[in-house]
């Protein structure tokens, strides 16, 4: 096993406060030292030991890998043409989802994995070492649980998500899809997911439909998460709460009550979607809100081909910290710890000893470059596990 001191490094996020400066444990002038797959080391470049290799990151800033703990990857087609009226003024609304069912069910096994790894490797290339992804574009036990095989090819974090929208052809009949998912289907997901999720929303599931859902999966061994009070007001987040989900997704209409039930749980964690809303047009979750009343937020992508297509964490900081009300550390954090919060992660989102070796370098004196230069692709080099990414 070889061990890499990369020194050098302007400024280091840890994201552990007893390693350096505040929530981000900064530390200037610092080296990191990564041994095969883990951190063996991290702090002031002055006291780093000695390793087999050295990189150099002249001057670079460095931070954890990104942990985009939801996206939903899994899918044929894109959805161009919606997105194009959209922008002409339509507005966004869960039923476009039927058009990606009907190009995902279309779509091959290998085009599905294939689809997966480019987005994947897009992903990384922005920095994020760490990528859940959920079915939702099959609606049949053969097609979510061969979605969630695949998925289960290429990344730990697998989401089973039957209940996206009512499959077409239960169109008349919901409460026999609910049966359907809560039964056959998930027998069929479960051995490949660790997660359960459902759209609590109008047009999707309502919150009794929801609870079945989560439930089921629970007393399968899957932990739920919640698409949660995304395109109007309802009881997702409370049931995301009560559930002990590991998080509520979305959260852009939320209740007084809403914000203190996230804010006196200790499990659910709400994690922001801002690609989403800038996608759709929408106004934007108040991140302030949350933060001001001690929520854990996370901030994560939601790539997905009809409400928010794109795979960059650096993107969805730099909405965050222009539209949400959030600092620039505030975001960062989120979209590094925050999302190993949300996937329930000790070994990801922090550089410590003993944790998962995902170190990203940026082109830039700080990570404030993030939101300070959007659209820039300031991610310059990226360890992955160890393995420096070509
Ligand atoms: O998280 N809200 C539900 N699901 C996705 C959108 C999926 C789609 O439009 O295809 C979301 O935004
Ligand atoms: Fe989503």
């Amino acid at each position: 096993m070889t061990s890499t001191l990369v020194t050098g490094i302007s400024t280091l996020v840890t994201n552990d406060p007893a390693l350096g400066e505040g929530p981000l444990g900064l530390v200037e002038d610092a080296a990191v030292v990564l041994d095969g797959e883990r951190v063996a080391w991290a702090g002031p470049a002055s006291g780093a030991p000695a390793a087999d290799e050295r990189h150099d990151a002249q001057g670079c800033a460095a931070l954890p890998g990104f942990v985009d703990s939801h996206s939903h990857l899994l899918f044929g087609g894109d959805r161009t043409a919606e997105f194009n009226a959209r922008m002409s003024g339509r507005p966004y609304s869960a039923g476009g989802i039927r058009t990606t069912v009907a190009a995902t069910r279309e779509a091959s096994d290998g085009e599905l994995a294939d689809n997966l790894a480019r987005y994947l490797a897009e992903a990384r290339r922005q920095g994020t070492t760490t990528m859940e992804t959920k079915s939702g574009y099959g609606l049949t036990p053969g097609q979510e649980s061969r979605a969630l095989r695949v998925a289960s090819q290429q990344t730990d974090e697998v989401t089973y998500l039957g209940a996206h929208i009512v499959a077409p052809e239960y169109a008349d009949d919901p409460a026999a899809y609910v049966d359907l998912v809560t039964g056959p289907m998930l027998d069929a997901c479960a051995p490949y997911a660790r997660w359960v999720d459902v759209f609590c929303e109008k047009g999707a599931f309502d919150g009794d439909q929801a609870r079945a859902v989560l439930t089921a999966g629970q007393a399968k061994g899957l932990t739920p998460r919640v698409h949660a009070n995304q395109l109007s007001y309802g009881p997702g987040v409370q049931l995301a709460v009560e559930l002990g989900a590991a998080s509520a997704d979305h959260c852009t209409h939320l209740s007084d009550a809403d914000v203190d039930a996230l804010s006196q749980s200790a499990d659910t964690v709400a994690t922001l979607l801002p690609g989403c809303e800038f996608s759709t047009r929408a106004v934007y979750p108040d991140a302030r809100r949350l933060l001001d009343a001690g929520v854990t937020v996370a901030l994560s992508t939601d790539c997905n081909p009809g409400s928010s297509f794109t795979s960059s964490m650096p993107f969805c900081v730099a909405v965050a910290v222009r539209e949400m009300g959030m600092t620039p550390d505030e975001a960062v954090w989120a979209a590094t710890a925050g999302g190993a919060r949300a996937l329930r992660r000790t070994d990801i989102g922090r550089i410590a000893p003993g944790a998962l070796a995902d170190l990203v370098l940026l082109d830039a004196p700080s990570h404030v470059h993030l939101a300070y230069r959007p659209g820039v692709p300031l991610v310059s080099r990226v360890w992955r596990r160890g393995a420096l990414l070509g």
